[in-house]
């Protein structure tokens, strides 16, 4: 069954009363693509499909910095959310270069990416720098989706459960809870390859990041949990039927809004059956 709960069309875009995220959870990471012609042209396709689509599950966005103002002009009261891909863990100051939590909720983002392997990896980002944005965000009224996954040689190891502990136990932000906090497994050799771990693996490893969540938190059983990696048209309604996935996190197919959409219809079928 689907849960009407959630986003409503015709409401501000937001997380509603926060317990209620609807299920599927469908947010694109545009990285650094787009300027604003191809931005806000993919941003309308979306709306236009939304506004004639039943009300049924979560669609979200997160463009670059440059394209979030001209973009949430557009958005309006609509229910696309919208996010950023990062943010300061400070409030404010003497950060060149860096954007705060309070900036996204001013420019009309809902939520924030924290944790993106582009960062952990690409900027040397560790559990504890994720972990004060995540609560810089949180702080800013923003909600948060907090990125964890092994990489390839971690992976080959056997080593993603040890890996994954040691990040939600170093990163997973103080009072967490359900409907402000996602939490989005990607295995970083899955990201942008083409390459999925099985359903089988990526329902293990969902259901080992459920129990460790229920440990930690409170509300543990209720966070929703999205995958990431090579999600496409083809693949995303087997990947969103698998056990405790709620959602994905969809980068390169999230810049072709037929693709884009093809996957939130994927997820929508997955939960009906
Ligand atoms: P991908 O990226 O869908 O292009 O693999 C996913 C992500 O980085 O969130």
């Amino acid at each position: 069954m689907v849960e009407r709960r959630g986003v409503g069309r015709g409401r501000p875009a937001s997380f509603g009363n926060r317990m209620s995220l609807a299920r599927p959870v469908v947010i694109g990471n545009w990285k650094m693509n787009g300027l604003r012609a191809d931005g806000l042209a993919r941003a309308e396709a979306l709306l236009d499909r939304l506004a004639r689509a039943p009300d049924e599950g979560t669609l979200g966005i997160c463009p670059p910095a440059t394209l979030l103002a001209p973009i949430a002009d557009r958005i309006g009261g609509q229910g696309l959310l919208l996010g950023g891909q990062d943010c300061s863990s400070e409030r404010k100051g003497a950060h060149t270069g860096d954007i705060s939590a309070a900036m996204l909720t001013d420019v009309g983002c809902k939520l924030v990416i924290v944790g993106h392997s582009e960062r952990r990896h690409g900027h040397g980002e560790g559990d504890a720098l994720v972990r004060a944005k995540a609560e810089a965000a949180l702080q800013a009224g923003l909600d948060v989706i907090l990125c964890i996954g092994e990489t390839e040689e971690e992976w080959q190891a056997g080593r993603t459960t040890e890996v994954l502990d040691r990040q939600i136990e170093g990163s997973l932000p103080a009072g967490a809870s359900a409907g402000r906090v996602i939490v989005a497994y990607e295995p970083v050799w899955a990201i942008g390859t083409g390459r999925t771990p099985s359903t089988v693996d990526i329902g293990r490893t969902h259901a080992h990041i459920r129990a460790r969540l229920v440990d930690l938190v409170t509300q543990g059983a209720d966070l929703r949990l999205l995958y990431g990696g090579s999600v496409k048209a083809k693949n995303a309604g087997e990947i969103m039927a698998a056990g405790d996935v709620e959602g994905v996190l969809v980068g390169g197919a999230s810049l072709d809004a037929d693709e884009f959409w093809a996957i939130f219809e994927a997820g929508r079928a997955s939960g009906r059956g």
